[in-house]
């Protein structure tokens, strides 16, 4: 169990650069740079501070720290937007807060707001950590290529 508290970004609007900045350090290489720059991705989650609803963005805290957050979108990489209509996306935990219960936590919460929300399948697409999600229930659609890196996608039905 997470001692960690999950509020939606909205709570907290003025984090979306510095989430950003992690996002796209980490992520970046798996988007066409015309598409996803850091300007955009900062612009993303502003958004996502703008509503609780999908799309929209959930932060983990470790007191008044953010320690890591996770997002519910329509889409994620556009070569998959024939696959799925809702996606779990964006899970990062700072490296400082990881082992300790906070990835787990935000997933559990993601999946929790889509089923609010209505959703009736969630993806995700991972290039390493099917192990991590299959634990909490997401199931193994298979192998897939993204811009030139191995990924798994998997779902889930939200509940
Ligand atoms: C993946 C990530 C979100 C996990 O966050 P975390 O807060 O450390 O995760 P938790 O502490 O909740 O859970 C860790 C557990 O998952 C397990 N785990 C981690 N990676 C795993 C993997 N690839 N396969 C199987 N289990 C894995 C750990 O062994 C640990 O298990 P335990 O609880 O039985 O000890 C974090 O490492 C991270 O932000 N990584 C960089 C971004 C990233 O890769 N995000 C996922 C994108 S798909």
């Amino acid at each position: 169990m997470s001692a960690a508290v999950i509020r939606p970004l909205a709570d907290a609007p003025g984090l979306a650069p510095m989430l950003a900045a992690w996002h796209h350090a980490h992520w970046g290489h798996f988007y066409d740079p015309a598409d996803w720059s850091l300007q955009a991705a900062t612009d993303e989650l502003r958004d996502h501070a703008t509503r609780c609803g999908r799309p929209t963005t959930l932060v983990a805290f470790e007191g008044d720290e953010p320690a890591g957050s996770v997002s519910l979108v329509d889409e994620d990489a556009p070569e998959f937007n024939g696959v799925g209509d809702a996606w779990l996306a964006s899970l990062f935990v700072r490296p400082a807060s990881r082992g300790r219960g906070i990835g787990k936590a935000l997933v559990r919460e993601c999946v929790a707001l889509a089923a609010r929300e209505g959703v009736s399948r969630l993806w995700l697409f991972t290039p390493e950590h099917v192990g991590f999600y299959a634990a909490l229930g997401w199931r193994d659609l298979g192998a897939a290529h993204l811009r030139g890196h191995a990924v798994h996608l998997m779902d889930i039905i939200p509940a």
